[in-house]
């Protein structure tokens, strides 16, 4: 049996208690989900600064209503102490997700972008550790690998950020590690490598690749690659990132306080993206004819990513259980529903 099963039918007969920040968010609301489905408490926190309530209503329709009161959702700001104080009492695990993400976002506007990713990061970890919780698990990024060239990225060796988002999530890293050896609370982080899938937020100017372009094709606009299309990632179905973050949760000793890539160990240029997404559509029954628009490389964007998995499958029993076409094609549906409501 996998370490994820076995650790799934641990929580079914013993729940605990999770505090997910940023539960009304993409990567949170699908965390919640699949918690609540484990018959788990869950105490939330989120600001809904890009988080939606549509997405907690849609967690509620996918739940029962036993299930659905078991979640405790508090409305608060992780830059405000009190606020994570309060959200933290009685948790035994924190999935910490909440923060500003987005590169151009970081650029554009570094001082909000610090406030949520490194002073609530802060706040977050000094009730995490009055708490005493066993383990605090947060959001990395790839980002923080920077201008390093080597591939396929291996966790202890990064570059220098190339934006003031990839800088924050560095940041993240060496508080955790210096809140283990001055305080002993112990942590993981996951470096999560473009993430996508169900409840990941179309609109807007900050919006990711994957539901950007599909949101474009369904509506039959146009679809703008910045760059070549060469550039590549390493793009990783949420379901994946869902089970990093609960065997993260429930690692032994030998697994604690480190660092992890969630991801597949695949790369995926843009070109082949495009294409994948075509074809996904298609099965769902939206044609799209249109080439690409090729424009300028984006400030910020580093050239390939991909990741080494070893690390996280020898030391927490990662599987993951999606490969990139198969996510899109499960993501695909949803966003056909969402976006023609
Ligand atoms: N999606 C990815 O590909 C990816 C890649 C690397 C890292 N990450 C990290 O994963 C985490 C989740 O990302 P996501 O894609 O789900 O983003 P998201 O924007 O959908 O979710 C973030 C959530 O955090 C909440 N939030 C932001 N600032 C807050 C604050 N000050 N107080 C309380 N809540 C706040 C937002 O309202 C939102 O609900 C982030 O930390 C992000 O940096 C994501």
């Amino acid at each position: 049996m996998s370490r994820y099963l076995e650790i799934k039918e641990t929580l079914l007969t013993a729940p605990r208690t999770w505090l997910i920040t940023g539960c009304a968010g993409f990567i949170g609301s699908n965390l919640l989900e699949h918690l609540l489905l484990l018959n788990q408490k869950v105490v939330g926190l989120d600001n809904f600064s890009t988080g939606h309530q549509h997405n907690f209503d849609e967690v509620k329709a996918l739940v029962s209503l036993e299930q659905w009161e078991r979640f405790n959702f508090i409305e608060g700001d992780i830059r405000n102490l009190d606020d994570c104080t309060k959200a933290v009492s009685g948790v035994d695990f924190i999935l910490h997700q909440a923060a500003l993400g987005s590169v151009p976002r970081s650029i554009a506007d570094p001082i909000l972008t610090n406030s949520a990713n490194i002073t609530g990061f802060l706040n977050m970890l000094v009730a995490a550790k009055e708490q005493k919780v066993k383990t605090f698990v947060y959001a990395a990024s790839s980002s923080t690998y920077g201008d390093h060239p080597a591939l396929p990225k291996i966790e202890e060796v990064i570059g220098k950020p190339l934006s003031p988002y990839a800088v924050t999530k560095y940041v993240n890293e060496l508080y955790a590690d210096v809140f283990q050896k001055t305080y002993g609370l112990n942590s993981i982080g996951l470096r999560y490598f473009n993430v996508f899938g169900k409840r990941q937020d179309p609109d807007g100017a900050y919006a990711a690749v994957i539901p950007k372009w599909t949101a474009a094709m369904i509506e039959n606009q146009d679809v703008v690659i910045n760059g070549d299309g060469e550039t590549s990632r390493d793009f990783c179905f949420v379901e994946n990132a869902v089970q990093a973050n609960i065997l993260a949760a429930m690692a032994n000793e030998k697994g604690l306080n480190e660092i992890y890539n969630v991801a597949l160990g695949d790369r995926t240029t843009l070109n082949t993206l495009f294409n994948s997404l075509k074809v996904s559509l298609n099965c769902n029954n939206v044609e799209y004819d249109k080439s690409p628009i090729y424009q300028d490389f984006r400030l910020g964007d580093v050239r390939h990513s991909q990741a080494d998995t070893s690390k996280i499958k020898e030391l927490l029993g990662y599987e993951p259980e999606y490969r990139i076409q198969e996510g899109i094609n499960k993501a695909m549906p949803w966003y056909k529903i969402f976006l023609t409501k």
